[in-house]
């Protein structure tokens, strides 16, 4: 088999930590026995680019289960949790491709090693994979039956690829799942966010003024979270709507101009380039923070703050000061990627436990329908999502009401009014 990873040495480390999440992902545990017994992805050949975690592990171990045939790569250079990636290698047996820190070559060095397999699934977050199906490795496309993609920025740029008709296979948007997005992205960017801040810098949060730029399901958790730490938060929106609602729930909003002057923390979350652009950059209190929780290093304009800068030096693991030629001392955390998994462990798996049920049923979904699919961007079927919603329910010892007979009816009448 064959494998990149940093050290095989590491994988005792990382089976205890992935039993650990095994524990919460009692959803995924259920669809992997099913797995097991039924192996609905015999002898499918299936590449993944995720995020090398604990909780990918367990993943792939329920991919494995039902048959399929794995490799798997990191979706981003600094996200991989190494001792994981000797597990999977070592005990899990799953050819794996990831090392944190890994360099731009490295990175579609190990993209090309996965589709080497000539996978007939496509498990992405970013839409690494089919974005070099559809560049360079165009000979794979024939053999792809379909593919998943986890994240809101990948099925941006999925609807694009599609919406010019140039999308060859169908994908499923698993990140549109209610089951998803309504939960890992709130509640699991909302706390990882302000884990790896916290790690990264061991700041004090109360008192702080928390500049959340983006208020898309993501905003709203980091918002959420950074105000019950005690800190005053801010948004900062570009849809009216968005900006509306963030206010109501009674935080302030206003430009990243205004917001730049008084931030003390700043966390972009929009899926867009230049979030925090050179203007804003040069507006900012000496010791600032900023950090991104969004998918790619593209929010915060990191040439520009090299360009403003007169001296850069690593102050600890993840934090990088620029000393601006204006005096002020900026701190970037992370180098601008995902803080929430750079220097911490991204969203925990109770809610990954959902995110990746969809991801395990979406995979089968394809084996079972891929043929009669056309090349377009789908939702997880409303009843897979519904399934994993009340499973996850049911793994937490909830129970919930129904309607009776009599109330159905109404729901599905007009006559009775006033
Ligand atoms: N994306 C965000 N958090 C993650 C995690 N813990 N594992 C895999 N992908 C993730």
């Amino acid at each position: 088999m064959k494998y990149d990873v940093k050290d095989l040495g590491l994988s005792q480390l990382g089976k205890g930590r992935v039993e650990w999440a095994e524990r919460q992902m009692p959803v995924l545990g259920l669809i992997r026995k099913r797995f097991e017994k039924e192996k609905p992805l015999k002898g499918i050949r299936l590449a993944a680019c995720l995020h090398v975690t604990t909780e990918t592990a367990v993943l792939m171990k329920t991919l494995k289960a039902g048959g399929a045939r794995l490799a798997l790569c990191a979706s981003n250079p600094l996200s991989t949790q190494d001792d994981v990636a000797a597990y999977l290698v070592k005990e899990a047996e799953i050819a794996t491709f990831a090392v944190k820190g890994e360099d731009r070559d490295r990175y579609y060095r190990h993209i090309n090693a996965v589709l080497d397999l000539r996978p007939q699934i496509t498990m992405d977050d970013g839409a690494d994979l089919v974005g070099t199906i559809h560049g360079e490795r165009r000979d794979l496309i024939q053999s792809t039956l379909g593919g998943t993609e986890e994240t809101t920025t990948g099925v941006i740029r999925l609807r694009s690829l599609a919406d010019q008709g140039k999308l060859m296979f169908p994908v499923i948007a698993v990140n549109d799942a209610q089951t998803k997005h309504f939960f890992d992205n709130r509640y699991g960017t909302g706390q990882s966010t302000i884990d790896g801040i916290l790690r990264a810098t061991n700041i004090l949060y109360a008192g702080k003024n928390f500049v959340v730029v983006g208020y898309g399901q993501c905003g709203r958790g980091v918002a959420t979270r950074a105000r019950g730490m005690g800190a005053n938060v801010i948004v900062c929106e570009v849809d009216a709507l968005r900006a509306l609602e963030a206010l109501m729930d009674g935080f302030r909003v206003m430009p990243i101009k205004r917001a730049a002057k008084e931030g003390d923390v700043f966390v972009t979350v929009t899926g867009d380039m230049k979030a925090i652009d050179e203007a804003a950059i040069k507006l900012m209190k000496d010791g600032a923070i900023l950090a991104n929780s969004g998918h790619f290093d593209v929010e915060i304009n990191k040439v520009a703050l090299r360009k403003l800068a007169r001296k850069v030096r690593v102050i600890r693991p993840y934090v990088e000061e620029f000393e601006l030629k204006n005096g002020r001392k900026l701190y970037l955390l992370g180098e601008g990627r995902l803080i929430n998994l750079a220097a911490a462990e991204g969203h925990p798996s109770l809610v990954m436990d959902m995110s990746f049920a969809n991801q395990a049923l979406a995979a089968r979904h394809l084996v079972k329908e891929g043929g009669k699919l056309e090349n377009k961007v789908y939702g997880v079927p409303l009843e897979l999502d519904a399934e994993i919603a009340k499973l996850k329910l049911k793994s937490m010892g909830i129970s919930i009401d129904k309607l009776t007979p009599e109330q159905q009816k109404y729901l599905s009448s007009w006559e009775i009014g006033t």
